[in-house]
């Protein structure tokens, strides 16, 4: 069992200052997968050393990759070619990771050896179907619980697999880069159409190790086609990270900060768009662009928010950002209304009841729906509530302590470790008065 974590928020305060969140989550996942099926040498920067993106870099060292690093976000990756993997001795734990177990199932299914993949209680209730269903299509053979949760048992499929047409029917980048993955080790073409766009970081890394990928309209499309190439990896601060400060300091009266060296790839900057539409104070600079992906600095000043009817179109831009979006809205002027957004209640927690819990323990008027929420804009209270083991949800509830009334208590916090490991420290330099304890 992880320890339990308590975070006490004393109210009010605001942020100021320059800094540079940690490395991006999902890039960081990839650059490992990848520069362990490259050929070559793969050196990555400002990788995040947080528990998710170690959980995918431990279980290619259980598959025979040399690994060195993490050291301060450095990471040096020997890798073995597309059919250098080896068996792993025993399961492999992936902890709260989705983003491991779902992309680590596709690149399983083709290989020759078996593979068993199991995670904590949060990711063993997720739902593995979405990419079960479409793998065993292509040939896969994949065991999983009744309800089509973890442990998956991958057994290898080397040389049988087919590849297919994939209309996802949710939008879903974990599912697309599963199948895109898979689609390396399938005979013919493996192609997936999604209902709206989403990150797209596979498909721009696969061709950063210049592996061709067709991207056309709302398709991705690859063949098993030659090898990847290693490639030097400079990862982009984590937008999904900034986004507990670009509400932050939008909500905090005389805020005024700035965030260095952030990725603002358009599949992942929903969150930007959604603040502006609420009358955030939002200014990027120094846009460049970083092996493939963009990056900007972002400064970001108090504003006084009004709600808004969230665009449905901005939802899977979004899509990790919502707990701390809620809180934006908790303090905003009038209604927000979210709707379109029910793969909210499959995230590490159900962030729909469980943020609209925890708002009213803080006395906000915030009704959970189907697909998303509404919420009247209000005095934030004091309280004590759960994150539920959710690191986004912990890290919402930290920053409502910039307007609330009193303190906020929130249990369960450990998890802030899967995506923020110094969370604490750096919320608490630029203005933030948050302590954390072991209970
Ligand atoms: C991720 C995709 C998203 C996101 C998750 C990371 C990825 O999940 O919520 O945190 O790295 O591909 P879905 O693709 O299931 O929406």
């Amino acid at each position: 069992m992880t320890e339990s974590i308590q975070f006490t928020v004393q109210a009010g305060g605001n942020l100021q200052g320059e800094a540079r969140v940690p490395g991006d989550k999902s890039i960081s996942h990839r650059s490992i997968m990848l520069g362990s099926i490259a050929v070559g040498t793969t050196h990555v920067t400002g990788f995040l050393e947080g528990d998710d993106a170690l959980a995918t870099l431990r279980a290619f060292q259980a598959m025979g990759v040399e690994i060195e690093g993490p050291n301060k976000g450095e990471v040096t990756i020997h890798g073995v070619g597309l059919d250098g993997l080896k068996a792993p001795k025993e399961a492999m734990y992936l902890g709260n990771s989705g983003t491991s177990m779902r992309l680590l199932s596709g690149l399983l299914a083709g290989q020759d050896f078996d593979s068993i993949l199991t995670g904590d209680e949060s990711l063993s209730g997720r739902p593995m179907r979405r990419v079960t269903d479409p793998l065993s299509e292509m040939g896969a053979v994949i065991e999983s619980t009744e309800k089509g949760t973890a442990p998956l048992t991958v057994r290898g499929q080397a040389g049988n697999l087919q590849g297919i047409h994939y209309d996802m029917p949710i939008a879903s980048a974990q599912v697309k880069s599963c199948l895109l993955l898979a689609g390396l080790y399938a005979k013919g073409e493996t192609s997936v159409t999604e209902p709206a766009p989403t990150r797209d970081h596979t498909e721009r890394m696969l061709q950063g190790f210049s592996y061709p990928v067709k991207q056309a309209g709302n398709q991705a499309s690859v063949e098993r086609n030659g090898q990847l190439t290693a490639t030097d990896i400079d990862v982009p601060s984590d937008i999904s990270s900034a986004a507990f400060f670009l509400v932050g300091a939008s909500i905090a009266p005389n805020s005024d900060l700035t965030l260095k060296h952030v990725g603002i790839n358009p599949t992942r900057t929903g969150v930007i768009d959604v603040l502006k539409l609420m009358g955030a104070n939002i200014e990027l600079s120094n846009q460049r662009d970083v092996g493939g992906e963009p990056v900007a600095d972002i400064r970001i000043r108090s504003a006084k928010l009004k709600g808004i009817a969230i665009p449905e179109k901005l939802v899977a831009l979004a899509i990790d950002e919502f707990p701390v979006l809620f809180v934006a809205a908790a303090c905003a002027e009038g209604e927000t209304v979210l709707t379109g957004a029910k793969e909210l209640r499959v995230k590490e927690s159900d962030r729909i009841q469980v943020m609209a819990d925890g708002l009213q323990i803080l006395g906000v008027d915030a009704q959970p729906t189907e697909d998303g929420m509404v919420i009247r804009g209000g005095q934030i209270g004091s309280g004590q509530v759960v994150s539920h083991g959710d690191h986004r949800i912990a890290m919402s509830f930290a920053m409502a302590a910039l307007r609330s009334s009193g303190t906020i208590v929130i249990d369960d916090c450990a998890n802030v470790n899967t995506s923020f490991p110094d969370f604490v420290q750096l919320a608490s330099r630029l203005g933030l008065n948050i302590t954390s304890e072991n209970v």
